[in-house]
């Protein structure tokens, strides 16, 4: 088990505090210290996907996608960072850049299910040095948050069997899974149950929040206290 809990960092406790029309980024201190920054993918990250999906290793991409692939392509680049923020929503992952931003080491997605509009499938990906460290569980709890307020109850994957920590990680929803042969595990949560959002009710507004705006530009204005 873990030790801990995720540390949410309140804006106003920022240092340095963020700048003037600066991305809204939501940050947690982890058990281990680690200072990690989340904030909503958008088309212009396209290219330092692409880049942080190269850097993943073989086995990395391997349990990520379900088969071998070397790269990503234009399409599917484009795929994963043209979203709509409300049936497709993913949040990225990374430590903060000297330079200003974030310097990204993961990405956690939901897309909605076709045949159920209630239903999300989500996919998770965290660079290989910064595993086990408790961030794909941090991703997956305040990507919950997330698609809870667009309706969605239920939060579903395809894992490989071999894959402990993504099968731990729906099990700490409270979920379950079930052999869908090959190979492969079917996962399910429902959405409110046990462990969803540990994370605490400021981080929890925080990341709607944010995530509202990325969804609904106009809401670009709000600060953290709405206003
Ligand atoms: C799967 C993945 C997203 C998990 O993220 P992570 O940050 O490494 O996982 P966490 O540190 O949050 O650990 C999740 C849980 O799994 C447990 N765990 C981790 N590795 C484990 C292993 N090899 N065996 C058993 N449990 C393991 C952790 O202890 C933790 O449980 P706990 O909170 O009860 O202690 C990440 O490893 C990854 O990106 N892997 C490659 C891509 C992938 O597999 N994606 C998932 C399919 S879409």
């Amino acid at each position: 088990m873990s030790a801990g809990r995720p540390r949410f960092i309140p804006p106003l406790d920022l240092r340095p505090p963020p700048g003037p029309g600066e991305e809204p980024v939501v940050w947690f201190q982890m058990p281990d210290g680690l200072e990690v920054g989340l904030r909503p993918i958008h088309p212009e990250d396209r290219e330092a996907l692409s880049e942080g999906f190269r850097a993943l290793s073989d086995d990395s991409r391997y349990h990520r996608f379900l088969t071998p692939l070397p790269r990503l392509t234009d399409a599917q680049a484009r795929y994963l960072t043209e979203i709509d923020q409300i049936n497709h929503f993913a949040w990225g992952i990374g430590l903060r850049d000297p330079g200003g931003g974030l310097r990204g080491i993961g990405v956690a997605r939901y897309v909605r299910e076709s045949a159920d509009a209630e239903a999300a499938e989500i996919a998770v990906a965290i660079t290989d040095e910064h595993q086990g460290r408790g961030l794909g569980s941090l991703l997956v709890r305040a990507l919950a948050v997330v698609a809870q307020t667009h309706g969605i109850t239920r939060l579903t994957g395809v894992v490989l069997a071999e894959n402990r920590a993504m099968i731990r990680i729906f099990e700490k929803l409270g979920g379950t899974t079930r052999s869908s042969g090959a190979g492969l595990v079917r996962a399910d949560a429902v959405l409110g149950g046990q462990g969803l959002c540990n994370l605490g009710d400021a981080a929890c507004t925080e990341l709607v929040r944010v995530a509202d705006r990325a969804a609904h530009p106009s809401n670009r204005h709000r600060g953290p206290d709405g206003a």
